[in-house]
């Protein structure tokens, strides 16, 4: 694994209907699942992901999203145990001094479990520890579940929208992410069976 690559992000976690995902770091061997992710995405998740505009899923591309340092730039894929399919990906991107934007994207057959909130809970986490104080998204303003997750990023903050376009940012609360990321200990630890299996480094 790349140097700097942290372990203890990796995690399983059972979701609100019961499946389980496996939930670690991005890696540079990801990068083919991720294009074909990004091939395979419905229209309007390209939309509400990019924006608009597909992007051109190049090599290059590719390996700038899935090489990260997980300092400055964060991500976390999930995945299905059962078939080692990525099915989530979260990310932060660096903006400003102690200012990162966060995207997120699951797939569509994982959502409404509570995929997305453990994701930024944990990239809220990781964001806290190294320097970073904000989190800010661009999102389609009609997007609902992105106003919904707002909240989560450490409640009420600033928000502007231009031409469809929401911007948020949110001051990250220390104790309201570490009370989180206690909360998704605590599912793990009710979790039967042998150590977590993490698909790419088996
Ligand atoms: C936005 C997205 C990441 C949410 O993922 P998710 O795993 O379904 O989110 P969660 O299950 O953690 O839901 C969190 C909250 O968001 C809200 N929410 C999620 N989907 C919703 C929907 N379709 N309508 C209304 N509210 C919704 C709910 O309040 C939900 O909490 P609840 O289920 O307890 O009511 C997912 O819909 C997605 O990938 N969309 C396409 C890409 C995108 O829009 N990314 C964001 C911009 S970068």
């Amino acid at each position: 694994v790349p140097a700097g690559y942290p372990r203890d992000f990796e995690r399983r976690l059972h979701l609100r209907d019961g499946r389980l995902v496996v939930i670690r770091p991005i890696l540079p061997v990801d990068a083919p699942m991720l294009g074909q992710a990004i091939r395979a995405a419905d229209r309007d998740t390209l939309r509400r992901r990019f924006l608009g505009g597909q992007p051109s899923v190049t090599p290059a591309l590719l390996a700038h999203l899935t090489t990260v340092d997980y300092v400055r730039r964060f991500a976390l894929a999930a995945a299905d145990p059962e078939t080692g399919q990525g099915v989530a990906i979260a990310r932060y991107e660096p903006l400003d001094e102690g200012v990162a934007e966060v995207a997120v994207v699951v797939d569509p057959a994982w959502r409404r479990v509570g995929l997305a909130t453990a994701l930024v809970e944990m990239l809220a986490a990781a964001a806290l520890d190294r320097g970073i104080h904000t989190f800010s998204a661009v999102y389609l303003a009609e997007n609902r579940p992105v106003a919904a997750l707002r909240a989560l990023a450490g409640g009420p903050g600033r928000s502007l929208i231009t031409q469809s376009i929401a911007e948020f940012a949110v001051a990250l609360n220390r104790a309201q992410v570490t009370a989180a990321i206690r909360d998704l200990d605590e599912r793990e630890h009710g979790l039967a069976g042998p150590a977590a299996v993490v698909p790419g480094r088996r």
